[in-house]
């Protein structure tokens, strides 16, 4: 099984729909550590509770942004971390470490990429009007929430959606996105061609209306 690092923030709802994933021996992943950048995320409890090795780097323990992430790395190294997976982790990361991690990294963003990018992705697209909104997992590269695409996952807009239940209809679908991606990746059945993901060789249909 492919050897996985989550990284979290907090509450760490999509890390619980990764381990519950990787007791699926389909998924060929096993998460072999969990690191926060903070002391109280609750994703701590949650890697805890499933036996998995958790780890605080505190990233105001360091003076810059390239020390904070020589230490993440160190770590994801010395636990022989195979791929990264970003899940709600709220720090920017450096050039130097995105390109350690090329195609070896991956990120659950709430929005249909490349709409909205950055943060307050349900605030702005309610602002916009739209009728579908989503979520997509992808590789990371340098520019943030860009990368090539995994799997998206589409939910209906409601009329009198607020930020907060279109966050929760959006979050429901981001714990079906991402095990799923995990999976495709970790059985070797997406690959990345140039700046596109690439499933059993093909152009992928990697979306999915719920
Ligand atoms: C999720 O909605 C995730 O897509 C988002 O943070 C939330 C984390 O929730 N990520 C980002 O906004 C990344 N910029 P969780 O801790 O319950 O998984």
């Amino acid at each position: 099984a492919l050897k996985v690092g989550v990284l979290i923030s907090g509450r760490g709802s999509n890390l619980q729909a990764l381990i519950e994933a990787c007791r699926d021996p389909a998924t060929n992943a096993k998460i072999v550590l969990v690191l926060s950048n903070k002391a109280n995320a609750g994703g701590l409890a949650r890697a805890a509770e499933a036996g998995i090795r958790t780890a605080v780097i505190d990233h105001k323990a360091y003076a810059d942004r390239a020390g904070f992430d020589a230490e993440l790395d160190r770590q994801l190294r010395a636990a022989g971390v195979e791929l990264v997976c970003l899940a709600g982790f709220m720090r920017i990361l450096t050039d130097g470490f995105i390109a350690a991690w090329h195609n070896r990294m991956i990120n659950i963003h709430p929005s249909l990429l490349p709409a909205y990018r950055g943060l307050d992705t349900h605030a702005r697209a309610l602002a916009d009007g739209v009728k579908l909104a989503g979520c997509t997992v992808h590789y990371v590269r340098r520019e943030l929430d860009t990368g090539p695409i995994i799997v998206q996952v589409a939910v209906p807009v409601a009329a009198d959606d607020t930020p907060d239940s279109l966050a929760a209809r959006i979050l429901t679908a981001e714990h079906r996105a991402y095990p799923l991606a995990l999976r495709l990746v970790a059985t070797g059945r997406v690959t990345v061609d140039g700046e596109r993901a690439i499933l059993d060789g093909q152009a992928m249909p990697g979306g999915i209306m719920m």
